[in-house]
């Protein structure tokens, strides 16, 4: 009656949502096989909580949208919880959790919640648990369920290791009942060595550590749940009768009643702090959001609490949620989008790594469109196909991963992917030899291998050359004007003036920057020679040690294989490429040409130079053309020390894409010069900072 009064649209649409939330509802609770990640869940139960909560006349008491999991699955027996549990309402940015916390104020009869102490914990992403403890002995272990009625789980439980089977008495006693809750969950290590074990015996993997727990939890046999490192970590006490006077288990403190589960030998979470106002929960959710990797586990969330439990019974609960908690939800690093085409690259060694192309999406903090699919065997492991909906995974600078796709019992699948049997390039064939998980494109005339070679040689690592980028590069070749590394140095300056998009000064700029790489030094050059297993690291060695390009081209093997780092594999791969008559000519050319071939003595060479010799510097936020490591490893290399957290010890901070809150406003508050990430490798060249 009341929807028949609403716009059709939005009736139509509170039904649908109703359907979605509680058919992935029960796949999470209660079939442990979620069909989409969790924040595109989340995106729908928000929706739908937010259409309730804004047309009070179409609450209703049953919909998906108010209720707490899952109903048991009568797998286990049932378990009548004494104290509901319930679950959390969301935030997802800091506006969110300001009008919380004024909510909150009224709810508390305040003005405002600046001296309202809050605990700030981790939001463990797992399987909420109660464990009920009768005079110290662990006697039950139930799921959270539909928060009223669990499941009993206690013989899988009871083989977690860090589940105590029995609390240390305190001061002689401990409580007659003692209920507490936490979260059980796998730790990330654990999981990938696990899925790297079940992906070795063929079995099918799991697709994140959550699943694997409630997968792991929900077994009939103990044994199988004994094999699985679970773990748990406890937040909160349900119930207490019978403790001992003065306990501070009884305490109205959270911060201090953690702190005595914890003496009692509960584990509980060391990243939990308790702070006051509401500026100073934001600015420890924004920490905890920055080393959300160096945990041990996965987090979804921040959860933010008042730490007094006596104003907790003053704010109360809805029928789903507390007043006196909030999820402060974290950028997700799992999302689902369309696989739009599998398409092949060819690398400088001619190597075919298909790759999906994605409808861009947002996850682990960026917008992903391609992500590498690795190799043939992956691609049918994964089956994944063009026109399926994928689900992709993004953690912080991890490389993004198309974890699998998601498939629709009965639903007609597109037709699947095959590897192509010519390169996309060149057409010549490509090739997979027997026992190799690589293909290759073995035409050596091929365009893509050639382009990336001089990509390769142009790029930071090697000679560095400025506005050499791929796009130019393919203009070049393109036109006949390049067709490997010396014919860069010989380009005639006329031609690559009426090139398309380039002009007489940007082909000058080009040219100067293409004179200016013949002064790299003889390391640089080897690296962008793309010789087999030689790497940046390496080539420095074996240019410091051998010194010369001519003397280099004097050596044998074996003297190759005893410079430090380098092994016969590398050196037998070196001489072999000096070998070569093509490359022996191109070397020539080179030579003649008048690049240097010699390896400044250590002292004196750029990269050597302790330009930062003694300084703390900080990185936030992704810097172009730098991993999160490779910045810390380039500020190691001049000399200076790279580390995490602002203090007023920190020389500089350097500041990337998507920069971390908390840093730059301690760096604001202590005086910190702040550098532009384009800066980044000045600042490392010279140990100055940029004027102004
Ligand atoms: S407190 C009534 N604290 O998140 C408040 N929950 O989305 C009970 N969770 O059901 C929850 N870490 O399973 C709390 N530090 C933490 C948590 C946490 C993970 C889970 C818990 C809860 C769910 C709500």
């Amino acid at each position: 009656m009341i929807l028949d009064r609403l716009p059709t649209e939005l009736s139509e649409r509170v039904a649908e949502l109703r359907r979605l939330v509680a058919h992935h509802n029960e796949r999470y609770h209660a079939n442990d096989a979620p069909e989409i990640p969790d924040a595109d869940f989340d995106l729908l139960a928000t929706e739908l909580r937010r259409i309730e909560a804004e047309h009070p006349e179409l609450l209703d008491e049953q919909s998906p949208g108010q209720a707490v999991g899952a109903a048991p699955s009568g797998l286990f027996a049932p378990v009548a919880h004494a104290v509901r549990m319930l679950s959390l309402d969301n935030a997802f940015d800091d506006d969110e959790i300001l009008a919380w916390s004024e909510r909150l104020a009224r709810a508390l009869g305040r003005d405002d919640v600046a001296d309202l102490s809050f605990s700030v914990e981790p939001k463990v992403d797992g399987v909420a648990m109660s464990l009920t403890y009768v005079d110290g002995v662990l006697t039950q272990a139930a799921t959270r369920g539909d928060g009223v009625t669990g499941e009993d789980v206690t013989a899988n439980v009871a083989t977690i290791a860090s589940v105590p089977g029995r609390l240390d008495a305190v001061a002689g006693s401990l409580p007659a009942v003692l209920e507490v809750r936490g979260e059980v969950y796998l730790p990330t290590q654990d999981f990938a060595d696990m899925n790297a074990r079940l992906e070795e015996t063929g079995a099918k993997t799991f697709v994140n550590p959550r699943n694997a727990a409630a997968g792991s939890l929900r077994q009939k046999d103990p044994s199988v749940t004994a094999t699985r490192p679970l773990a748990i970590l406890l937040y909160q006490i349900g119930l207490i009768e019978g403790a001992p006077a003065g306990s501070d288990l009884l305490s109205d403190s959270h911060t201090t009643v953690l702190a005595a589960m914890a003496e009692v030998g509960l584990p509980v979470s060391a990243d939990a702090r308790c702070v006051t106002g509401i500026d100073a929960v934001i600015a420890r959710s924004h920490e905890l959001e920055e080393h959300r990797h160096d945990l041990s586990y996965e987090i979804d969330g921040v959860v933010i609490k008042v730490d007094d439990l006596a104003l907790r019974e003053v704010a109360g609960a809805t029928s789903r949620a507390p007043r006196w908690a909030l999820a402060r939800k974290l950028a997700p690093e799992e999302r689902t989008t369309m696989l739009l085409d599998i398409e092949v690259s060819i690398g400088r060694t001619g190597r075919a790594t298909p790759y999906a192309v994605l409808e861009p999406v947002f996850v682990g903090g960026s917008t992903v469109t391609f992500a590498t699919l690795h190799n043939q065997d992956q691609v049918a492991r994964k089956d994944v196909r063009p026109g399926d909906t994928v689900i992709v995974h993004k953690a912080g600078d991890v490389i993004p991963e198309v974890v699998g796709p998601i498939l629709e019992a009965g639903a007609l699948r597109p037709a699947a992917w095959t590897f192509p049997l010519t390169c996309p390039a060149c057409d010549g064939a490509l090739v997979r030899l027997e026992g190799e998980s690589d293909t290759y494109c073995v035409n050596l005339d091929c365009a893509a291998q050639r382009n990336q070679r001089l990509s390769h040689f142009a790029s930071r690592s090697a000679m560095d050359i400025e506005g050499l980028g791929e796009k130019v590069i393919e203009r070049l070749t393109a036109a006949g004007l390049v067709a490997d590394v010396a014919d860069l140095y010989e380009i005639n300056p006329g031609r690559l003036a009426e090139l398309e998009g380039m002009g007489e000064l940007s082909a000058t700029n080009l040219l100067d920057a293409i004179a200016a790489s013949k002064e790299q030094p003889l390391s640089r050059l080897l690296v962008g020679l793309g010789i087999r297993h030689l790497g940046p690291i390496g080539a420095r060695q074996v240019a410091r040690s051998i010194t010369s390009l001519e003397a280099l081209r004097g050596t044998s093997v074996d003297v190759l294989a005893e410079v430090e780092q380098i092994g016969p594999i590398i050196a037998e791969s070196v001489i072999a490429f000096l070998a070569n008559p093509a490359n022996q000519a191109v070397l020539d050319r080179l030579v003649t040409i008048g690049l240097t071939t010699e390896e400044p003595s250590v002292s004196s060479t750029d990269d050597d130079r302790d330009t930062l010799a003694g300084r703390i510097v900080v990185v936030t936020g992704a810097v172009p053309g730098f991993t999160r490591e490779g910045a810390q490893a380039a500020i190691e290399a001049a000399g200076g020390k790279a580390t995490g957290s602002v203090s007023k010890k920190t020389w500089c901070v350097v500041v990337g894409e998507a920069p971390g809150a908390s840093k730059i406003t301690k760096a604001e508050t202590l005086g910190i010069a702040m550098v532009a990430a384009e800066s980044f490798a000045d600042l490392l060249a010279t140990g100055e900072l940029p004027a102004g």
